[in-house]
C-alpha cells in the first residue's frame, strides 16, 4: 500500500511588504491510502497553506511533500487528485452535467464514455434530475454537490477539500457530510479535509489533526476509532463514543498554546 500524502518537516514563510509571515513550522503528516484525515485549527494557522502545498499551488520553504510517492509537481501534472474548496467554483454558463464533464473533456475522454460517467456521478451525488439545470438554479448545497461530483470525475485516489461545506446551513451540511462519507467509502479515496467544525471533523475522519495558532504546527493527532465501514448516520452523531471524541478534540484544540499578546502575562 502506498501512502496518499507524505509531508515531512514542512515549513512555509511568506515574504510580504510588511515582513515575513511564518505560516507553517515543521509540519510532518502522512495520510494513508483510503484514509480520511481532517485538519482543524484556529483561523490563520496555515490549513489552507498546507493544502496548497500538497496541491503544488505553493512551494515549501523547507521540507518535502509527496503525493503517491511522487513530487507534488508531478502529482499535479498527472492529476492524481480531485480538489473541492469552499466556493463551488462552477461555470455559470454550463449545465450541471457539463460542469461535471469538464475534467473529462479536458483530458479527451470520448463523448459516449463521458456521458455515462456523468450520469453515474450525478446519480452518486443525488442530482440526476438536475443534470440540465444551470448553477444559478441550484441551492448552495446542490452546487457544492456538483463540485464534489466534478472532483470525483476522474476517480481520484485522493481528494483535497478545504472547508467545502463552510457556506452551507447546518442541515444541508450534515446531509453533505453523510453523502461524502458514503461516496468515499464507495470509492476508497483518501481525503484531506479542512474544517472549523469539531463535530464535522470527528464525524468524517479516521484521524483529526489539531494545529496550533500561527505558525501552524501539529499539536495533536486524534484517532476517532470510527471505522470506514461504520455508517456515518444520525445514530453515530448521538452515540457516546462520538461525544467523547468531540470532547477530546475540543480539549486538544483549546489546549494548544495561545500566542495572542493580549493573553500573555496573565
Ligand atoms: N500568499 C500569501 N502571502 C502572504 N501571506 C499569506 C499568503 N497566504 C497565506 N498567508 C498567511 O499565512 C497564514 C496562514 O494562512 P492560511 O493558510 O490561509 O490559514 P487558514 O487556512 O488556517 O485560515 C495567515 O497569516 C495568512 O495571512
Ligand atoms: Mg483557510
Amino acid at each position: 500500500m502506498q501512502d496518499a500524502v507524505r509531508i515531512e518537516g514542512v515549513s512555509k514563510t511568506f515574504v510580504t511588504r510588511s515582513g515575513q509571515v511564518h505560516a507553517l513550522a515543521d509540519v510532518s503528516l502522512t495520510v494513508g491510502e483510503g484514509e480520511f484525515v481532517s485538519l482543524i485549527g484556529p483561523s490563520g494557522c496555515g490549513k489552507s497553506t498546507l493544502m496548497r502545498l500538497v496541491a503544488d499551488l505553493e512551494q515549501p520553504t523547507a521540507g518535502t511533500v509527496e503525493v503517491f510517492g511522487k513530487t507534488a509537481r508531478k502529482a499535479r501534472v498527472d492529476q492524481d487528485y480531485g480538489i473541492a474548496f469552499q466556493q463551488a467554483g462552477l461555470l455559470p454558463w454550463r449545465t450541471v452535467a457539463a460542469n461535471i464533464a469538464l475534467p473529462l473533456e479536458i483530458h479527451g475522454v470520448g463523448r459516449r464514455e463521458r456521458r455515462s460517467r456523468v450520469a453515474e456521478l450525478a446519480e452518486m451525488v443525488g442530482l440526476s434530475d438536475f443534470a440540465d439545470h444551470h448553477p444559478d438554479q441550484l441551492s448552495g448545497g446542490m452546487q457544492q454537490r456538483v463540485a464534489i461530483a466534478r472532483a470525483l470525475a476522474e476517480r481520484p485516489r485522493l481528494l483535497l477539500m478545504d472547508e467545502p461545506f463552510g457556506a452551507l446551513d447546518e442541515m444541508t451540511r450534515e446531509r453533505m457530510q453523510s453523502e461524502l462519507a458514503r461516496i468515499t467509502a464507495e470509492t476508497g479515496a483518501a481525503v484531506v479535509f479542512v474544517t472549523h467544525s469539531i463535530p464535522e471533523a470527528v464525524f468524517l475522519s479516521d484521524r483529526v489533526v489539531v494545529m496550533s495558532p500561527r505558525p501552524g504546527r501539529i499539536t495533536s493527532v486524534i484517532t476517532t476509532g470510527i471505522g470506514r465501514d461504520t455508517a456515518r448516520d444520525e445514530a453515530l452523531r448521538e452515540s457516546p463514543a462520538f461525544f467523547e471524541k468531540v470532547t477530546e478534540v475540543r480539549a486538544a484544540l483549546h489546549g494548544a498554546p495561545v500566542r495572542s499578546p493580549a493573553l500573555e502575562g496573565r
